[in-house]
């Protein structure tokens, strides 16, 4: 029996068990403290390619009848242009009548690379694109993914690359035709990161 375990509980480790019991009423007590079942028989498994950090992150999106799951896979090599080393991509996956359970790589920014700014010079080797995503709420909300390690190499020469990370929005419907690059810590000459408002 519990109560009379041969090494007794000692003061800290009733202090525990008051502890326990006080989280335990209190879940009893907050009526927002309901437990759930995860179905674990009809799980829908999908799966990427290996070595690629495939479900670092992930959202749920859904646009008009659609259902996607969304993954980010970080050290992913990019199929527009296999020459950039590991610069990590993005996934998605649909949700229903998708019996081979396949995934899509989505396509941002453009292969052979575009102009970051006067005094940039873009590095996309193990940027690490689509370590975070996120969506905006509600109907029709855009979906941003970033790469902490994207990297301006203007300055190689006598400086230390600056490592200022990039992002990538892409609007509801992921036509990535239509995304955007941000690059909020580039800010001309000088480097300092402005967090968005
Ligand atoms: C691929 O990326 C590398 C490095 O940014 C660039 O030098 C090369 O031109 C690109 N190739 C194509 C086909 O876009
Ligand atoms: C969301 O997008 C659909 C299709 O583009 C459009 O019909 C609908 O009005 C949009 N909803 C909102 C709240 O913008």
């Amino acid at each position: 029996m519990a109560g009379e375990a041969r090494r007794g509980p000692g003061p800290r480790g009733g202090a525990v068990r008051e502890l326990l019991l006080l989280l335990l009423l209190l879940c009893l007590r907050v009526p927002s403290g309901r437990p759930y079942n995860v179905d674990t028989e009809s799980a829908l498994l999908y799966r990427g390619p290996p070595n690629t950090l495939f479900g670092y992150s992930l959202v749920l999106h859904g646009h008009g009848a659609n259902r996607w799951l969304v993954v980010g896979a970080p050290t992913a090599r990019w199929l527009a242009n296999a020459s950039v080393v590991n610069p990590g991509a993005i996934y998605r996956c649909r949700i229903g009548g998708n019996p081979g359970l396949t995934c899509e790589q989505l396509q941002l920014g453009s292969p052979n690379g575009e102009p970051c700014g006067k005094t940039c010079l873009e590095e996309r080797d193990n940027q690490w694109l689509g370590v975070t995503l996120s969506r905006q709420p509600g109907e029709n909300g855009s979906i941003v993914t970033c790469g902490h390690r994207w990297k301006n190499i203007f300055y190689i020469k006598n400086e230390n690359k600056l490592p200022m990370g990039v992002c990538y929005g892409m609007p509801s419907d992921l036509r990535t035709e239509l995304s955007k690059r941000i690059a909020p810590c580039y800010q001309g000459s000088s480097s300092i990161c402005r967090a968005s408002t």
